[in-house]
């Protein structure tokens, strides 16, 4: 399997790097990259060349706009990266006859009611982000390209920051934490995804009728106020610096803590479909959250 991968260095784009390596010859691009191969979805023309140069049988796509407070000012810049450079990408592995696999986001919901969401139930973003994520979506179910689209939520790695680590550091310097606890969501690992992408993407070679939009997230559910107990507890009990005490890290409700972008509180995703068609067993978000932490803290 011939595999080119836009996006290597972000959370999911390095740990893509890794578990696609097994499946064949992978060219591996981001923005940082030498000219010719530079891949800039600012200039999502550009891409093109470079996925017709590349002639690949499956093109990954791990870039996005993601922060999501940004891209409320920058909007032209979130749609050309989340959408536009999307939408060319479609449009040439439909040309090439390349599957596409690319990721989204619960952020094309509203986060309204208390269920998890099915892939096809009603989207309507609240933020630039969701809405730019969501037209990278249709371009790529209208381009007719064969695709995998993985929409995903609250993605952490142990490379790069992220929230557990953003908390671990609070939790150091500070006597009271407060964290939002009416947002309800799955953290999921960049390895989850990036493995669950290698294992699909054997599956739709064999089976190509398996292609289409699927739900991925860890098994389970929580709150960013619960996700940042569990953190600060698991550091705690194995010895590291914890300035905060067990009963100072304290619940706020989302209206007490206003950002530029809405976010969806409920962020439930079903995962049955994904889990039914590839045969796959999606562990719980602890398991995931606590390697990772592991891996950043006991070495
Ligand atoms: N992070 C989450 O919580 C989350 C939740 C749901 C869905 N997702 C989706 O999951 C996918 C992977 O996200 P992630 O967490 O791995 O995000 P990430 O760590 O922010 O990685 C995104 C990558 O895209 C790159 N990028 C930004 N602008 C670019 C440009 N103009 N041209 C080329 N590359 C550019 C970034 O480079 P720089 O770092 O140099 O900017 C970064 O390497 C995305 O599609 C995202 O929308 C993420």
């Amino acid at each position: 399997m011939k595999i080119l991968l836009l996006g290597k260095n972000g959370q999911v784009g390095w740990e893509l790097q890794r578990a696609l390596a097994p499946l064949g010859e992978v060219t591996a691009l981001d923005v940082d990259t030498p000219a010719p191969w530079r891949a800039d979805f600012s200039e999502p023309q550009t891409l093109a060349a470079i996925v017709r140069a590349a002639a690949p049988e499956v093109v990954v796509n791990a870039a996005a706009h993601t922060a999501v407070d940004k891209a409320e000012s920058e909007p032209e810049l979130a749609r050309a990266i989340n959408a536009t450079a999307v939408g060319v990408l479609a449009r040439e592995a439909a040309a090439i006859g390349a599957t596409l696999v690319h990721y989204s986001t619960d952020y094309v919901f509203d986060g309204s009611g208390h269920a998890p969401r099915g892939e096809d139930a009603p989207t309507a973003p609240l933020s630039v982000y969701g809405r730019t994520k969501l037209e990278g979506e249709e371009l790529i179910r209208a381009s007719g390209c064969r695709h995998l689209i993985l929409r995903t939520s609250w993605v952490y790695a142990a490379r790069g920051g992220n929230f557990a680590r953003t908390m671990l550091k609070l939790a150091a310097e500070r006597e009271v934490l407060t964290v939002i606890d009416d947002q309800i969501g799955a953290p999921t690992g960049a390895d989850l995804l990036a493995d669950v992408t290698a294992h699909a993407l054997r599956t739709i070679a064999a089976r190509p009728a398996l292609a289409g939009t699927y739900h991925c997230v860890a098994a389970g559910e929580t709150s960013w106020f619960d996700y940042a107990r569990f953190v600060v507890e698991w550091a705690r009990a194995r010895g590291h610096p914890i300035k905060v005490a067990p009963d100072a890290i304290r619940p706020i409700p989302t209206r007490e803590y206003p950002t530029p972008a809405r976010r969806p509180l409920n962020s439930r995703l079903d995962t049955a479909k994904l889990r039914a068609a590839f045969g796959l067993h999606l562990p719980p978000w602890q398991a995931g959250v606590e390697r990772m932490l592991a891996e950043v803290l006991d070495h």
